[in-house]
Protein backbone atom coordinates (compact mmCIF):
# COMPACT_ATOMS: atom_id res chain seq x y z
CA UNK A 1 0.00 0.00 0.00
CA UNK A 2 0.98 3.80 -0.37
CA UNK A 3 1.44 5.65 2.78
CA UNK A 4 3.10 8.51 4.01
CA UNK A 5 6.25 8.45 6.40
CA UNK A 6 8.40 10.31 8.41
CA UNK A 7 11.31 9.25 10.34
CA UNK A 8 12.56 12.21 12.17
CA UNK A 9 11.40 15.90 12.70
CA UNK A 10 10.96 18.84 10.77
CA UNK A 11 9.50 20.95 8.11
CA UNK A 12 6.60 19.14 5.61
CA UNK A 13 8.54 19.43 2.82
CA UNK A 14 11.56 17.96 4.20
CA UNK A 15 10.51 14.87 6.32
CA UNK A 16 7.67 13.56 4.55
CA UNK A 17 7.94 10.88 2.21
CA UNK A 18 5.71 8.60 0.01
CA UNK A 19 6.64 5.08 0.44
CA UNK A 20 5.25 1.66 -0.93
CA UNK A 21 4.71 -0.94 2.90
CA UNK A 22 2.91 -3.78 3.57
CA UNK A 23 -0.47 -4.08 3.57
CA UNK A 24 -1.03 -4.23 7.49
CA UNK A 25 -2.91 -7.56 9.09
CA UNK A 26 -4.89 -6.79 12.07
CA UNK A 27 -4.58 -8.61 15.50
CA UNK A 28 -6.63 -10.03 18.01
CA UNK A 29 -9.26 -7.35 18.81
CA UNK A 30 -7.90 -5.05 15.75
CA UNK A 31 -9.89 -3.67 12.98
CA UNK A 32 -8.22 -3.19 9.03
CA UNK A 33 -9.44 -0.04 7.42
CA UNK A 34 -9.36 0.46 3.91
CA UNK A 35 -8.89 4.26 4.29
CA UNK A 36 -10.73 6.63 1.91
CA UNK A 37 -10.13 10.02 3.62
CA UNK A 38 -7.31 10.85 5.96
CA UNK A 39 -8.39 14.21 8.23
CA UNK A 40 -5.17 16.38 9.01
CA UNK A 41 -5.02 18.34 11.87
CA UNK A 42 -3.26 21.42 13.96
CA UNK A 43 -1.41 18.37 16.46
CA UNK A 44 -0.55 16.23 13.66
CA UNK A 45 1.32 19.48 12.13
CA UNK A 46 2.77 20.27 15.69
CA UNK A 47 4.01 16.41 16.13
CA UNK A 48 5.60 16.20 12.87
CA UNK A 49 7.15 19.26 13.54
CA UNK A 50 8.90 18.36 16.69
CA UNK A 51 7.20 21.57 18.54
CA UNK A 52 6.71 20.15 21.60
CA UNK A 53 8.98 17.63 21.67
CA UNK A 54 11.73 16.92 18.74
CA UNK A 55 11.74 13.32 20.11
CA UNK A 56 10.08 10.25 18.16
CA UNK A 57 8.74 7.75 19.68
CA UNK A 58 9.09 5.33 17.06
CA UNK A 59 11.58 4.46 14.10
CA UNK A 60 9.20 5.84 11.43
CA UNK A 61 5.88 7.03 11.97
CA UNK A 62 2.84 7.41 9.87
CA UNK A 63 0.95 10.57 10.58
CA UNK A 64 -2.42 11.12 11.27
CA UNK A 65 -5.68 10.66 13.83
CA UNK A 66 -8.39 11.03 12.24
CA UNK A 67 -10.11 9.09 8.97
CA UNK A 68 -12.50 7.57 7.34
CA UNK A 69 -13.23 4.23 5.10
CA UNK A 70 -14.54 0.59 5.06
CA UNK A 71 -13.46 -2.11 7.43
CA UNK A 72 -11.90 -4.92 4.97
CA UNK A 73 -10.28 -7.66 7.46
CA UNK A 74 -11.02 -8.05 11.59
CA UNK A 75 -8.78 -9.87 14.14
CA UNK A 76 -9.66 -12.55 16.32
CA UNK A 77 -12.54 -11.88 18.58
CA UNK A 78 -13.95 -9.36 16.60
CA UNK A 79 -16.88 -9.92 15.22
CA UNK A 80 -16.46 -10.57 11.28
CA UNK A 81 -19.87 -8.72 10.61
CA UNK A 82 -18.38 -5.77 11.03
CA UNK A 83 -16.53 -6.40 7.50
CA UNK A 84 -17.81 -4.14 5.17
CA UNK A 85 -18.82 -1.72 7.71
CA UNK A 86 -18.11 2.12 6.88
CA UNK A 87 -16.48 3.83 9.70
CA UNK A 88 -15.20 7.15 11.26
CA UNK A 89 -11.70 7.15 12.95
CA UNK A 90 -10.15 8.64 16.30
CA UNK A 91 -7.07 8.41 17.84
CA UNK A 92 -5.56 6.45 14.93
CA UNK A 93 -2.02 7.88 15.66
CA UNK A 94 -2.22 8.72 19.45
CA UNK A 95 0.51 6.64 21.38
CA UNK A 96 0.63 4.76 18.14
CA UNK A 97 3.47 4.37 15.56
CA UNK A 98 0.88 4.37 12.71
CA UNK A 99 -2.05 6.52 11.47
CA UNK A 100 -4.24 7.17 8.72
CA UNK A 101 -1.76 9.10 6.05
CA UNK A 102 -1.60 5.25 4.34
CA UNK A 103 -4.23 2.93 2.26
CA UNK A 104 -4.64 0.79 5.09
CA UNK A 105 -5.03 1.59 8.87
CA UNK A 106 -4.87 -1.53 11.64
CA UNK A 107 -6.27 -0.43 14.89
CA UNK A 108 -8.21 -1.66 18.17
CA UNK A 109 -12.27 -2.42 16.81
CA UNK A 110 -13.38 0.61 19.54
CA UNK A 111 -11.95 3.11 17.70
CA UNK A 112 -13.44 2.13 14.25
CA UNK A 113 -17.25 3.61 14.69
CA UNK A 114 -19.70 3.21 12.25
CA UNK A 115 -20.72 6.04 10.09
CA UNK A 116 -24.34 6.33 9.19
CA UNK A 117 -24.98 5.28 5.03
CA UNK A 118 -26.04 8.88 4.39
CA UNK A 119 -23.05 10.58 5.98
CA UNK A 120 -20.63 10.89 3.69
CA UNK A 121 -16.59 9.48 4.28
CA UNK A 122 -15.25 13.02 3.76
CA UNK A 123 -17.47 14.39 6.46
CA UNK A 124 -16.18 11.20 8.54
CA UNK A 125 -12.99 11.86 8.15
CA UNK A 126 -13.33 15.85 9.59
CA UNK A 127 -15.33 14.88 12.75
CA UNK A 128 -12.60 12.83 15.22
CA UNK A 129 -10.91 15.83 16.92
CA UNK A 130 -12.53 18.81 15.94
CA UNK A 131 -16.07 17.50 16.59
CA UNK A 132 -15.06 15.43 19.81
CA UNK A 133 -12.93 18.44 20.74
CA UNK A 134 -15.89 20.92 20.89
CA UNK A 135 -18.60 18.42 21.85
CA UNK A 136 -16.44 17.28 25.69
CA UNK A 137 -15.87 21.36 25.76
CA UNK A 138 -19.56 22.05 25.82
CA UNK A 139 -19.87 19.23 27.91
CA UNK A 140 -17.57 20.43 30.59
CA UNK A 141 -19.50 23.91 30.83
CA UNK A 142 -21.77 21.94 32.52
CA UNK A 143 -25.76 22.94 31.86
CA UNK A 144 -26.50 25.92 29.61
CA UNK A 145 -29.61 26.82 29.54
CA UNK A 146 -30.15 30.52 29.65
CA UNK A 147 -26.19 30.89 30.16
CA UNK A 148 -23.50 32.92 27.91
CA UNK A 149 -20.79 31.33 26.78
CA UNK A 150 -17.93 32.90 25.18
CA UNK A 151 -16.06 30.65 22.61
CA UNK A 152 -12.75 31.80 21.17
CA UNK A 153 -12.20 31.63 17.61
CA UNK A 154 -15.78 30.85 16.95
CA UNK A 155 -15.11 30.01 13.04
CA UNK A 156 -12.23 27.60 13.73
CA UNK A 157 -12.67 24.06 13.61
CA UNK A 158 -13.07 23.19 17.07
CA UNK A 159 -14.58 26.71 17.53
CA UNK A 160 -17.21 26.50 14.75
CA UNK A 161 -18.76 23.14 16.06
CA UNK A 162 -18.46 24.65 19.60
CA UNK A 163 -20.11 27.41 18.63
CA UNK A 164 -23.43 25.22 17.28
CA UNK A 165 -23.07 22.62 20.21
CA UNK A 166 -23.22 25.53 22.62
CA UNK A 167 -26.13 26.90 21.08
CA UNK A 168 -28.62 24.24 20.46
CA UNK A 169 -27.63 23.05 24.52
CA UNK A 170 -29.61 27.03 24.88
CA UNK A 171 -26.45 29.05 25.49
CA UNK A 172 -26.23 32.85 24.08
CA UNK A 173 -22.96 31.99 22.16
CA UNK A 174 -20.52 34.81 21.75
CA UNK A 175 -17.64 34.27 19.75
CA UNK A 176 -14.60 36.12 18.95
CA UNK A 177 -13.41 36.28 15.02
CA UNK A 178 -10.97 38.25 13.26
CA UNK A 179 -12.51 39.44 10.15
CA UNK A 180 -15.93 40.61 8.48
CA UNK A 181 -16.00 37.18 6.64
CA UNK A 182 -15.65 34.98 10.20
CA UNK A 183 -18.05 37.42 12.04
CA UNK A 184 -20.68 36.31 9.00
CA UNK A 185 -19.66 32.46 9.45
CA UNK A 186 -19.87 32.32 13.06
CA UNK A 187 -23.34 34.22 13.27
CA UNK A 188 -24.70 31.27 10.13
CA UNK A 189 -23.28 28.96 12.76
CA UNK A 190 -25.05 30.43 15.69
CA UNK A 191 -23.69 32.93 17.43
CA UNK A 192 -25.44 35.87 18.66
CA UNK A 193 -22.84 38.31 18.77
CA UNK A 194 -19.61 38.31 17.47
CA UNK A 195 -16.48 40.56 18.65
CA UNK A 196 -13.34 41.12 16.10
CA UNK A 197 -10.54 40.42 18.32
CA UNK A 198 -7.48 42.07 16.65
CA UNK A 199 -9.98 45.39 16.37
CA UNK A 200 -12.14 46.17 19.41
CA UNK A 201 -11.21 45.91 23.27
CA UNK A 202 -12.43 42.44 24.23
CA UNK A 203 -13.23 42.91 27.49
CA UNK A 204 -14.91 45.91 27.22
CA UNK A 205 -17.37 44.32 24.29
CA UNK A 206 -17.66 40.97 26.10
CA UNK A 207 -18.85 42.58 29.64
CA UNK A 208 -20.98 45.18 27.95
CA UNK A 209 -22.59 42.15 25.98
CA UNK A 210 -23.22 40.11 29.49
CA UNK A 211 -24.73 42.91 31.30
CA UNK A 212 -21.46 43.76 33.38
CA UNK A 213 -20.78 40.55 34.47
CA UNK A 214 -18.60 38.57 32.42
CA UNK A 215 -19.53 35.35 30.64
CA UNK A 216 -20.59 32.23 32.51
CA UNK A 217 -17.87 29.99 30.89
CA UNK A 218 -15.21 30.33 28.30
CA UNK A 219 -14.15 27.74 25.58
CA UNK A 220 -10.35 28.86 24.87
CA UNK A 221 -8.71 28.41 21.41
CA UNK A 222 -5.35 29.93 23.01
CA UNK A 223 -5.09 30.29 26.80
CA UNK A 224 -1.39 32.24 26.48
CA UNK A 225 -3.41 35.27 24.83
CA UNK A 226 -6.67 35.45 27.31
CA UNK A 227 -5.77 33.69 30.84
CA UNK A 228 -4.70 37.23 32.11
CA UNK A 229 -7.95 38.32 30.85
CA UNK A 230 -9.92 35.16 32.48
CA UNK A 231 -11.18 37.50 35.61
CA UNK A 232 -12.59 40.13 33.75
CA UNK A 233 -14.10 38.37 30.93
CA UNK A 234 -16.09 35.42 33.08
CA UNK A 235 -18.35 36.18 36.01
CA UNK A 236 -18.00 35.21 39.30
CA UNK A 237 -17.81 31.33 39.50
CA UNK A 238 -17.58 30.39 35.99
CA UNK A 239 -15.35 28.23 34.24
CA UNK A 240 -12.54 28.67 31.16
CA UNK A 241 -12.86 25.40 29.45
CA UNK A 242 -9.20 25.05 27.77
CA UNK A 243 -8.19 23.28 24.52
CA UNK A 244 -5.69 25.21 23.02
CA UNK A 245 -2.76 27.62 23.49
CA UNK A 246 -0.54 29.75 20.79
CA UNK A 247 2.12 29.75 23.34
CA UNK A 248 3.64 27.36 25.91
CA UNK A 249 3.85 29.51 28.89
CA UNK A 250 0.68 31.73 30.44
CA UNK A 251 0.17 34.49 33.29
CA UNK A 252 -2.97 34.92 35.43
CA UNK A 253 -3.75 37.71 38.09
CA UNK A 254 -4.64 36.00 40.82
CA UNK A 255 -6.69 38.46 42.32
CA UNK A 256 -9.54 38.78 39.96
CA UNK A 257 -9.34 34.34 39.63
CA UNK A 258 -9.34 33.91 43.85
CA UNK A 259 -12.30 36.82 44.09
CA UNK A 260 -14.12 35.44 41.28
CA UNK A 261 -13.32 32.15 42.09
CA UNK A 262 -13.00 30.75 38.45
CA UNK A 263 -12.09 27.46 37.23
CA UNK A 264 -9.99 26.29 34.96
CA UNK A 265 -10.54 23.24 33.27
CA UNK A 266 -8.06 21.45 30.64
CA UNK A 267 -8.51 18.48 28.80
CA UNK A 268 -6.82 17.15 25.85
CA UNK A 269 -9.27 14.91 23.72
CA UNK A 270 -6.71 12.20 22.77
CA UNK A 271 -7.07 11.27 26.74
CA UNK A 272 -10.76 11.13 27.06
CA UNK A 273 -11.27 7.99 29.16
CA UNK A 274 -13.57 5.39 29.94
CA UNK A 275 -17.37 6.86 30.62
CA UNK A 276 -16.14 10.44 29.02
CA UNK A 277 -14.31 8.90 26.22
CA UNK A 278 -18.10 6.43 25.83
CA UNK A 279 -20.11 9.66 26.55
CA UNK A 280 -18.31 11.61 23.52
CA UNK A 281 -18.03 9.13 21.30
CA UNK A 282 -21.53 8.46 21.31
CA UNK A 283 -22.37 12.02 21.07
CA UNK A 284 -20.31 12.48 18.05
CA UNK A 285 -22.18 9.56 16.03
CA UNK A 286 -25.82 10.86 17.23
CA UNK A 287 -25.08 14.17 15.94
CA UNK A 288 -23.75 12.87 12.50
CA UNK A 289 -27.63 12.11 11.87
CA UNK A 290 -28.10 15.88 12.66
CA UNK A 291 -27.54 18.74 10.50
CA UNK A 292 -24.43 20.79 11.85
CA UNK A 293 -22.54 22.81 9.35
CA UNK A 294 -19.30 21.68 8.77
CA UNK A 295 -16.65 24.15 7.33
CA UNK A 296 -15.32 23.98 3.74
CA UNK A 297 -13.19 20.89 2.67
CA UNK A 298 -9.86 21.36 1.13
CA UNK A 299 -8.96 18.04 -0.46
CA UNK A 300 -5.16 17.08 -1.42
CA UNK A 301 -3.88 13.63 -2.97
CA UNK A 302 -2.15 11.32 -0.57
CA UNK A 303 0.97 12.33 -2.25
CA UNK A 304 0.82 16.18 -1.54
CA UNK A 305 0.71 15.88 2.01
CA UNK A 306 3.30 18.50 2.80
CA UNK A 307 1.40 21.02 1.22
CA UNK A 308 -1.36 19.55 3.26
CA UNK A 309 0.71 20.10 6.17
CA UNK A 310 1.23 23.71 5.01
CA UNK A 311 -2.01 24.29 4.57
CA UNK A 312 -3.04 23.60 8.65
CA UNK A 313 0.16 25.64 9.68
CA UNK A 314 -0.98 28.85 7.63
CA UNK A 315 -4.25 28.35 9.55
CA UNK A 316 -6.36 26.13 7.55
CA UNK A 317 -9.76 28.10 7.63
CA UNK A 318 -11.26 24.69 5.89
CA UNK A 319 -10.68 20.73 7.17
CA UNK A 320 -7.88 19.58 5.21
CA UNK A 321 -8.23 16.05 4.09
CA UNK A 322 -6.17 13.60 2.00
CA UNK A 323 -7.77 11.97 -0.32
CA UNK A 324 -6.84 7.87 -0.61
N1 LIG B 1 -7.05 19.96 23.67
C1 LIG B 1 -7.41 19.26 22.62
O1 LIG B 1 -7.79 18.10 22.72
C2 LIG B 1 -7.39 19.90 21.26
C3 LIG B 1 -8.20 19.37 20.25
C4 LIG B 1 -8.24 20.00 19.01
C5 LIG B 1 -7.46 21.12 18.78
N2 LIG B 1 -6.64 21.57 19.77
C6 LIG B 1 -5.83 22.77 19.54
O2 LIG B 1 -6.73 23.84 19.35
C7 LIG B 1 -6.22 24.75 18.41
C8 LIG B 1 -7.25 24.99 17.30
O3 LIG B 1 -7.49 23.81 16.58
P1 LIG B 1 -8.47 23.86 15.32
O4 LIG B 1 -8.39 22.53 14.67
O5 LIG B 1 -9.80 24.41 15.70
O6 LIG B 1 -7.70 24.92 14.40
P2 LIG B 1 -8.22 25.94 13.30
O7 LIG B 1 -9.30 25.36 12.46
O8 LIG B 1 -7.00 26.48 12.63
O9 LIG B 1 -8.91 27.08 14.15
C9 LIG B 1 -8.21 27.90 15.01
C10 LIG B 1 -9.03 29.15 15.16
O10 LIG B 1 -8.55 29.83 16.30
C11 LIG B 1 -8.58 31.21 16.03
N3 LIG B 1 -7.64 31.88 16.93
C12 LIG B 1 -6.33 31.66 17.08
N4 LIG B 1 -5.85 32.45 18.04
C13 LIG B 1 -6.89 33.18 18.50
C14 LIG B 1 -7.03 34.18 19.51
N5 LIG B 1 -6.01 34.59 20.24
N6 LIG B 1 -8.26 34.68 19.71
C15 LIG B 1 -9.31 34.28 19.00
N7 LIG B 1 -9.24 33.34 18.02
C16 LIG B 1 -8.03 32.81 17.80
C17 LIG B 1 -8.27 31.33 14.56
O11 LIG B 1 -8.94 32.46 14.10
P3 LIG B 1 -8.23 33.67 13.37
O12 LIG B 1 -7.45 33.08 12.21
O13 LIG B 1 -9.36 34.48 12.97
O14 LIG B 1 -7.34 34.28 14.39
C18 LIG B 1 -8.93 30.07 13.98
O15 LIG B 1 -10.24 30.35 13.53
C19 LIG B 1 -4.89 24.18 17.94
O16 LIG B 1 -3.87 24.78 18.72
C20 LIG B 1 -5.00 22.71 18.28
O17 LIG B 1 -3.75 22.11 18.47
C21 LIG B 1 -6.61 21.01 21.00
Amino acid sequence: MQAIVYNTKGPAAEVLQLVERARPEPGPGEVRVALAFSGVNPSDVKSRAGTASSQLSYSEVIPHSDGAGVIDAVGAGVDAGRIGQRVWLYNAQWERAHGTAAQAVVLPSAQAVALPDDVGLEVGASVGIPRMTAFHAVARCGSLLGRTVLVTGGAGAVGAYAVQLAQRAGARVIATISSLQKADRARALGAAETVNYKEEDLVARVRELSGGQGVDALIDVDAAGHAPLYGSLIREGGRAVIYGSNKPQFQLGFGPMILGGITLDFFIVYKLRDAALRETVEGVSLLLRQQLQHPPLSIYPLAECAAAHQQVERGADAKVLLKL
